[in-house]
């Protein structure tokens, strides 16, 4: 990686952190809960506090700056890319439950359930999913259409078309073969829809033509799928230790990945594909877009 795409992505996570403690809580600092709320804070700053990639943020930083946003990161972007990252910690919690995919270790330490309990983190995770609407609703620096079409692009990618609907089907296909189409579909649905709404929400907060909002959303398309088959490949190949989560887990499970459909060398070759056409759709873009194009390459060979 080269140090301009680290010192970036050093740059996008400490900001998105800092928004995270300061607006996804229940009050700018601990202590600061509304009267009766006080127990439930030490959970939704367990949740806050956890230490992730960032990798939702980064990408809607990145293209903000491939339309042009310049190279200081604009803080009208801090908003959304919270509210992306409070989503995506919201679906980890709940994909975490027993009735899920049931696991004790999340981001390097037990998951909420186990630290906590179960309801609780139901909770967590429901009142996590509300601010993100909250903090576009309030995002600073945005017109209100801006604001209102983020939103719309937002709860469609999370919600039952999104996110949530590709986590019903890879439940409710637990344990039966799925044919490489529906593991595409599913794969786009459950962790393709939130990356791909990390660029829509990107281009929307810097006007974005609507070819270029195209192209940053073809690019994320790529880029979203070829995360979640790296994904099924580091379930078989990391170790619990690096990627702070149980490794093993999909087997065990019975899931249809891209590595039990393809192998290990097949999934590789189908994430180096789809990193070729993450950069393919790139080039209507030149320079600005360079961090993006770094990021793909972050996703895809990436160790945790
Ligand atoms: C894990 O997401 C769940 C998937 C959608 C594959 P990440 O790998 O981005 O998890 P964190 O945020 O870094 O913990
Ligand atoms: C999770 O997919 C996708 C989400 C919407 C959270 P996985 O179940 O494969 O994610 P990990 O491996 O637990 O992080
Ligand atoms: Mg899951
Ligand atoms: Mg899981
Ligand atoms: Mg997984």
């Amino acid at each position: 990686m080269s140090d301009v795409l680290a010192e970036f992505m050093a740059q996008c996570r400490a900001r998105c952190e800092a928004s995270l403690l300061a607006h996804g809580g229940l009050g700018a600092r601990p202590g600061q809960a509304p009267p009766g709320l006080a127990g439930f804070e030490p959970a939704v700053r367990y949740a806050l506090e956890s230490s992730g990639k960032r990798i939702r943020p980064c990408l809607l930083y990145a293209a903000a700056q491939a339309v042009g946003a310049g190279a200081d990161l604009d803080e009208a972007l801090d908003h959304p890319a919270c509210a992306l990252e409070l989503i995506h910690t919201y679906s980890l919690i709940h994909d975490d439950l027993p009735a899920m995919d049931d696991d004790d270790l999340r981001r390097g330490r037990p998951t909420l359930h186990r630290a906590f309990d179960e309801a609780t983190a139901i909770l967590v995770g429901d009142g996590l999913q509300a601010r993100a609407f909250e903090l576009l609703a309030d995002a600073p620096g945005l017109s209100a259409g801006q604001k209102v079409t983020m939103i719309k692009a937002l709860a469609r990618a999370a919600g039952l078309g999104g996110m949530v609907g590709g986590q019903f089907v890879d439940i409710t296909s637990t344990g039966h073969a799925l044919h490489l189409d529906q593991l595409q579909a599913m794969h786009a649905l459950k962790t393709g829809a939130l990356i791909r709404a990390a660029l829509s929400l990107g281009a929307i907060a810097v006007g974005a033509s609507p070819s270029q909002q195209a192209a940053l959303e073809d690019y994320g398309d790529h880029v979203g799928l070829a995360f979640q088959v790296v994904d099924d490949i580091l379930d078989v190949e990391g170790s619990t230790a690096t990627l702070g989560k149980t490794g093993g887990k999909d087997a065990l499970a019975n899931k249809t990945t891209y590595v039990s459909l393809l192998g290990l060398a097949g999934a590789r070759e189908t994430a180096e594909h789809l990193l070729d056409g993450a950069l393919e759709a790139l080039e209507v873009f030149g320079e600005s877009a360079e961090m993006l194009r770094g990021l793909a390459r972050v996703v895809v060979n990436r160790r945790v």
